[in-house]
């Protein structure tokens, strides 16, 4: 659970022009947000322009200078391409929100220590380091006039975006290559509902009853002691060879980045044990993660006669032309991994729902499987349904807990919390602020 100094949900009249820097798990985004608040231009409360900017795979496993230096560098292009190096300089400097969606220590909104690297990142020199520092560095080696004013996970992201447009918004989650959720938390003192929150005796002063922080779970690392999640002997597997064993136990189980990777282990098995794929040329199965899970989504949402698009693509993944019997037996494989994913899902929103007693309001919803998996969002809602007894529209419209889709909380989410805590200094409450 990882204190973010976002204090409240955003009222919505937020005005302003950000930049914004979304470091995701495929790509590097960067975009210029101009937030119309309570004056919309045609319908719209925000404009965006962005930029793309591809993370190499070899990222992944280098070095914090390498990192920062891709970062700052597309960062730096983004502002000669769009001519923003001539319109800000170094006494007016851009602000910067960066999403930076991996578990970090803030001590303040603009700062924060990464605990971990998690979703198969293993960039030396970043873990236990200040990644706002590093990144201002890189940036004042190139003289960039870009000030950062907070750092937010993506969860925070989506739940602050989404709120700024729809209030009855809650929580905000993630099912995507990771996954994970954060939502709002009352700040009591007595007895604390925010243990590790240390504040000042005139902190307190200003915070009242209604005074809630955005807390980001980081519940993908829920049971790392392997106490209570039941795990298969393909669970462990996985856990073994990722980078971090012992680490994100319950996103193993459950995001995107994995569940491919499970299925590749189950089929390889029974392939090793003679059951399947007998005279096939498996190399691509025995390799790892040669599955995305895309691979699932494709096999379950697939209408074909005889399922021949599964067909297809099992030849082009993994050059294997299955029988009859193998298709039905991947596809009923996929639907058991998918099912437990998203039951999960529903298991990590439904204790926050519980816990802090809420009844009602909008799940803002992001990420590559809830909006690409073809069952996800149905099988979400009817676990979340049945754990919380909300009666037979099980989470779906017009059940008292819903999900939606979440705005773009790594572009408008970081903006909308930039704007929040530009403002939050200029009305007194400083707590996590510089
Ligand atoms: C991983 C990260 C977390 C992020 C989630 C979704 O769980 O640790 O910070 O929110 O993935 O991207």
């Amino acid at each position: 659970m990882c204190l973010s100094w976002v204090f409240g949900l955003p009222h919505g009249k937020e005005k302003g022009t950000f930049l914004a820097l979304d470091l995701g798990g495929t790509n590097l985004r960067v975009c210029k947000i101009t937030l119309h608040g309570d004056e919309p231009i045609d319908g719209a409360k925000h404009s965006l322009e962005q930029e793309k900017y591809k993370l190499p795979q070899e990222i992944k496993k280098s070095s914090a200078n390498d990192l920062w230096n891709h970062v700052a560098d597309a960062l730096q292009k983004f502002m000669k391409d769009k001519g923003l190096d001539r319109k800000y300089d170094k006494d007016n400097p851009m602000s910067l929100g960066f999403t930076f969606s991996y578990p970090v220590t803030q001590h303040r909104i603009d700062h924060g220590i990464l605990q971990r690297w998690t979703k198969g990142f293993d960039i030396s020199g970043v873990e236990g380091k200040d990644v706002a520092a590093q990144l201002r560095e890189k940036m004042e080696e190139r003289g960039l006039p870009i000030k950062l004013i907070a750092l937010a996970n993506d969860t925070v992201g989506a739940m602050i975006a989404s709120a700024y447009n729809d209030p009855e918004t809650i929580i905000g989650s993630i099912f995507g290559t990771g996954c994970n959720a954060a939502y709002m938390q009352c700040l009591r003192r007595d007895p604390p509902t925010i243990p590790k929150l240390e504040l000042t005796e005139k902190q307190w002063s200003i915070i009242d009853e209604a005074t809630k922080m955005a807390i980001n779970c980081e519940y993908g690392a829920f049971d790392n002691n392997h106490r209570v999640l039941p795990l298969t002997k393909y669970d462990e597997e996985v856990d073994r060879e990722s980078p971090r064993p012992r680490q994100q136990t319950f996103e193993k189980l459950s995001a995107g980045l994995y569940l491919g990777e499970i299925f590749r282990l189950v089929l390889l098995e029974l392939t090793e044990k003679g059951f399947i794929f007998n005279n096939q040329d498996t190399r691509t199965l025995k390799q790892e993660y040669s599955i995305d899970t895309s691979f699932l989504s494709q096999i379950e949402g697939d209408n074909t006669p005889g399922l021949k698009a599964t067909r297809n693509e099992f030849k082009e993944v993994l050059g294997i032309e299955p029988t009859k019997p193998e298709i039905e037996l991947s596809r009923r494989l996929a639907e058991l991994i998918a099912w437990r994913g998203a039951r999960l899902c529903a298991c990590g929103v439904a204790a926050l729902c519980l816990n802090n007693d809420i009844r009602s309001g909008h799940v803002a919803v992001d990420g590559s499987v809830a909006h690409r998996h073809p069952m996800f969002k149905k099988r979400w809602a009817t676990a979340l349904g049945a754990i919380l007894d909300m009666d037979e529209r099980d989470g779906e419209e017009g059940a008292p807990i819903q999900m939606t889709s979440a705005e773009d909380g790594s572009g408008v989410g970081v903006a909308v919390i930039a704007a929040m805590t530009m403002e939050r200094r200029q009305t007194g409450n400083t707590i996590g602020l510089n």
